[in-house]
């Protein structure tokens, strides 16, 4: 993106992720193949390649679900959010793989088609050894394919940004659903404990990481109210309604922004840019990435995720888009940021509050 801001296209950068990957996928892919060989050296190689797709998949989901509260935990992981939605359409696109290949395989030679016989070959829902764990995998699959069709812009909009969202929070029930999948599927067979460390191992990593960056944000968030609350103007600040929003004005980055939560819970971005500060929400009016994870390119604070950009000053886009985000009046006091929690009008120029580093 740059002042004459063009959509985002095809870039060294998008490819460069997208090699990766690709590198990630077959090199995933060829070491279970690899090491399944050599444990088992008369196994069927159709099989290996049928749950090597799977654990790649699987893999995928882990990276795809640990990106977010990684980069809120270090900005090191920010460049991992761009272009995020090509490694959750290739994870899909692993996944229906396996998917399809399983349905081949296994349910294309009797009587009923393929996707009616996996669902109904079995109904023993009362035991945990033979539970039907394919149709878990299956609905899975539906989620992803639903998400995977909808990852493109048009459907943001023709969704609205809160059904969208929705419709992607879904990917949580999807793991859980494969964890499942997993669990009373080839866990039940398999006698070598690798595989129940590994799935626990994986299972411990996402809610153990989503747990600490909830944490640490909360905590981050309290203590900075609590620190800010102490200057001596408070009183004076309060009656005009503002409120405590962190202690540290001359520590925020150049071009780069420190995130805090209003009193309501809205998160917002205070950006430094020259030796002013101006606070902005923190949701993107594209996906609701975080625009504080991004950083001020050619005076616009540029979204980490796919390079939406809005002007420091007014929190609109330069021409010719026309979205805007909100924005905030500060007041920075011996140090410490305050805020207004009510956001000015759309649209309107913000001066900022000096605060030199
Ligand atoms: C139509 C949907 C699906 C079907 C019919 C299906 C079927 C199967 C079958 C038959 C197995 C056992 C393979 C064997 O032991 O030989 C399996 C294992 C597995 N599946 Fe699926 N699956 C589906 C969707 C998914 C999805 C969406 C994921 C994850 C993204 C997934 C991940 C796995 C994993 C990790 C294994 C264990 C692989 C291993 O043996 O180590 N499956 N699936
Ligand atoms: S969420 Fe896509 S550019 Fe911000």
């Amino acid at each position: 993106m740059s002042a004459h801001y063009q959509a985002v296209g095809w870039n060294r950068h998008k490819k460069t992720y997208d090699l990766v990957v690709v590198g990630l996928v077959v090199t995933c892919l060829a070491l279970f193949v690899a090491v399944g060989m050599w444990r088992v050296p008369h196994a069927n190689p159709v099989t290996l390649l049928l749950r090597g797709l799977g654990v790649t998949g699987f893999v995928l989901l882990h990276l795809v679900l640990s990106i977010g509260p990684l980069a809120r935990l270090s900005p090191v992981f920010a460049p991992l959010l761009y272009n995020r939605r090509h490694l959750g359409v290739t994870m899909f696109a692993v996944a229906a793989a396996h998917g399809l290949f399983a349905l081949g395989y296994y349910h294309a030679l009797g009587d009923a088609e393929p996707i009616t016989a996996m669902l109904t070959a079995n109904g023993r829902l009362d035991s945990v050894s033979q539970f039907p764990f394919q149709p878990l995998g299956f609905v899975a699959l539906v989620i992803l394919a639903l998400m995977a069709a909808t990852s493109h812009d048009l459907w943001l909009k023709v969704l609205g940004p809160r059904v969208w969202k929705s419709l992607h929070m879904l990917v949580y029930l999807a793991y859980a659903l494969v964890v499942m999948h997993v669990a009373l599927g080839v866990l039940q067979s398999e006698t070598s404990p690798t595989l129940s460390w590994a799935l626990g191992g994986g299972v411990c990593w996402v809610l153990g990481l989503h747990a600490v960056a909830a944490m640490r944000t909360v905590a981050d968030d309290g203590h900075m109210r609590r620190a800010a609350g102490s200057v001596a103007d408070e009183a004076a600040l309060r009656t005009e309604g503002f409120v405590p929003l962190f202690k540290g004005a001359r520590e925020v980055p150049t071009d780069r922004a420190r995130v805090a939560a209003l009193p309501a819970g809205q998160r917002v971005a205070v950006f430094r840019h020259g030796d002013r500060l101006r606070a902005v929400s923190n949701l993107c009016r594209h996906q609701g990435g975080p625009l504080g994870e991004g950083r001020v390119m050619d005076g616009c604070i540029t979204c980490p995720w796919h390079g939406w950009q809005y002007r420091v000053e007014d929190g609109c886009s330069p021409p010719p888009f026309d979205e805007k985000v909100e924005t905030y009046r500060l007041r920075v006091v011996s140090d410490a940021v305050w805020i207004h929690p009510t956001s000015a009008p759309l649209g309107s120029t913000d001066e900022g509050e000096e605060a030199t580093l």
